[in-house]
């Protein structure tokens, strides 16, 4: 995680910050991401942080401020900025000043200021330093051999790994950390680079080991992290990467981007491929406008991040891991940065790496051409393999791709879709039709439904009552009363097994008790309190045992009581969950993913009809 504090520690004076939003205009920014057109006191127009057909995104010149009234995105200039490019707020600062001229002080007199810089300025000379001996070993020394010889075979060409600045990390526990050691540098800001971690008595051992290194680098091309990957077949992951440092943020970095900016922006598109290789073997068929994922999901940050550079987006990911949930939802995160999104379909078990290695720049760019919509794509996932002649599997792919025109808004495309797909799945398009306007309807009404729900919620039920009267340590009680009553009488130890869970109890050491308690044998009327003793491992277990057995006088078995424990506990868990949900669907309302709203409204009325807990 980015230290936030940092972004307290340079805020600059609040009336230069005032002066710089006074210099620039915010018409004439938004003006460069969206047509405005003057409309009474405001200007309107298509809203850059969101798709639509019609304008919803209007502009007070006068009071500087923006809001959409489709997807609730608002502020001064500087939200603008940090929202449309991704920056911080000391970034945004900087970028305004430059725009309008404004040369910003030197923090001089801001000590914390003065000091991460100077270790973020550390950082970045061990990565560099890091760089060279980890590349120094591969190229020139013994102990790289066989990682050389491994490039080699992979087809990986000095030039590659010179312009890639490949490396290896000899498999030795304190390399990197006796190299940076004698250059002085201290055991802390290493550990704080992520090379070295911490001993479990003391001292330090080298992360990477026996690993291939990749160097990950900022968009300017300095060095800000590592990949390493196992050359022998043992028993670790394939792929070790550093952990954030206040150099390295993964949300906000993709791989390759500095190799590929040039040619991105030139073309106007990114192919984003999965991992390290990949971009390295398309470079080296001279396919530059690649760059990788690294194997996780795509984030906003990253979306804004390319939208600097290109419209368009390909991903060519290996067929699993395309059809993924995870991969889905990052690419509706970029076609809900305004990006258009293709899906290059690679032959199955094939990454980009083994495809252009077997087959050539010209066949991939083929497949590139060949590259489905996002609708397409994911159309063709859910009809792929389904044997429709089977109703049950025919309605729910029906519903499935109704979900998915559910988001197409214009109106040609949308008929379009329909055609095509009604006759793929051999349905009549009239049907389909009627369906989508179904879900939509109902759609509407579940958001509505759920808005009153919360509503009552919030002020009715007695369950908010419950929680807000000192939620959590009304639901200790509760437990702990719960577990007296099973300590005295085993058969409320049977009723509790039938109604709840091991996780329905929150913390570790009631777990543990309960677990135990669960396995007891119930055959006998008493609960051997020295069994359970023995059974339990953490001490605070052990402490709630003992407190509630020696509080213990002889409760007898109450059915109802015990059931208002129950339910409590059930009530708090949904509370809990409910809570949550709200949150997401707060987000995701404003993401504008439907489809996942949708979900989510679903499972919120499950919950409170009690279904599904
Ligand atoms: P090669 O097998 O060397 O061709 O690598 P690859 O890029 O084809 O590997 P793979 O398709 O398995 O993974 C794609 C990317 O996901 C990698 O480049 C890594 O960035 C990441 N990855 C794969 N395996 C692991 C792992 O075990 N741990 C972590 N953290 N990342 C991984
Ligand atoms: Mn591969």
């Amino acid at each position: 995680m980015v230290d936030k504090s940092y972004y307290n520690d340079v805020s600059y004076d609040d009336k230069l910050i005032e002066e710089i939003r006074l210099s620039n205009d915010l018409i004439n920014l938004a003006e460069e991401y969206t047509k405005l057109k003057r409309s009474g006191k405001s200007y309107k127009g298509l809203c850059p942080f969101h798709e639509e057909k019609t304008p919803s995104f209007s502009v007070d010149p006068d009071k500087q401020l923006y809001y959409c009234f489709g997807c609730g995105a608002g502020g001064n200039i500087y939200n603008f900025v940090m929202e449309i490019e991704g920056m911080n707020f000391p970034e945004s600062i900087k970028y305004l000043a430059d725009r309008a001229g404004i040369v910003l002080p030197e923090k001089k007199d801001n000590k914390k200021y003065k000091k991460r810089k100077n270790k973020q300025q550390k950082l970045y000379e061990i990565h560099n330093l890091v760089t060279k001996f980890y590349n120094y070993l591969l190229t020139e020394k013994e102990i790289g051999k066989q990682a050389y010889q491994y490039l080699k075979q992979r087809d990986f060409s000095d030039e590659i790994i010179d312009k890639f600045k490949l490396g290896f990390a000899p498999n030795r526990w304190q390399a990197v950390y006796n190299f940076l050691n004698k250059k002085g540098y201290s055991d802390q800001i290493i550990e704080e680079a992520g090379l070295i971690l911490p001993r479990k008595s003391s001292g330090y051992y080298d992360r990477f080991r026996g690993r291939v290194m990749f160097s990950i680098c900022d968009f300017r091309g300095q060095t800000v992290a590592f990949g390493g990957r196992i050359i022998e077949d043992i028993d670790q992951p394939k792929y070790l990467n550093s952990p954030e440092t206040i150099i390295y943020n993964k949300s906000r970095n993709l791989y390759g981007l500095n190799w590929a900016k040039q040619s991105i922006q030139q073309s106007n598109q990114a192919i984003i491929v999965e991992g390290y290789t990949d971009v390295i073997r398309a470079h080296q068929f001279g396919v530059d406008n690649v760059i990788a994922s690294l194997g996780t999901a795509l984030t906003k940050e990253q979306a804004k991040l390319l939208k600097r550079y290109a419209d368009k987006i390909y991903i060519a990911y290996d067929s699993d891991a395309a059809g993924a949930q995870a991969t889905i939802r990052g690419l509706d995160i970029l076609k809900q940065a305004g990006l258009q999104v293709k899906v290059i379909e690679l032959p199955k078990e094939q990454d980009p790496d083994d495809f252009i290695s077997q087959h050539g720049k010209e066949k991939f760019l083929d497949l590139q051409s060949k590259a489905l919509s996002l609708v397409d794509f994911k159309l063709k996932k859910i009809i792929k393999g389904r044997d429709l002649q089977q109703i049950d599997n025919k309605i729910e792919v029906v519903n499935n791709i109704i979900k998915v025109l559910a988001v197409i808004n214009n109106k040609i495309e949308l008929d379009e879709y329909i055609k095509q797909v009604a006759e793929e799945i051999n349905i009549s398009p009239k049907i389909l039709r009627s369906e989508l306007k179904d879900y939509l309807a109902n759609k509407k009404s579940s958001k509505k439904s759920y808005n009153k729900k919360r509503a009552n919620k919030d002020n009715k039920t007695k369950l908010k009552e419950r929680l807000n009267e000192n939620k959590s340590s009304y639901y200790h009680k509760t437990v702990e009363q719960l577990i007296s009553f099973m300590l005295s009488n085993p058969k409320v130890i049977l009723d509790v097994k039938q109604e709840l869970n091991k996780e329905d109890f929150r913390e570790k050491a009631y777990q543990e008790l309960i677990t135990a308690l669960f396995k007891l044998d119930l055959e006998k009327n008493s609960v051997d309190l020295n069994q359970l003793l023995q059974q339990l491992e953490s001490q605070k277990a052990k402490d709630i045992l003992l407190k509630e057995s020696v509080n213990n006088q002889e409760q007898k078995y109450n059915q109802a009581i015990i059931n208002d424990y129950i339910n409590k506990i059930k009530e708090y868990q949904i509370g809990l969950k409910l809570d949550k949900l709200e949150q997401k669907i707060a987000k995701v309302e404003q993401s504008g993913d439907d489809d996942r709203l949708m979900d989510l409204l679903q499972r919120y009325e499950q919950l409170l009809r009690g279904e599904g807990i």
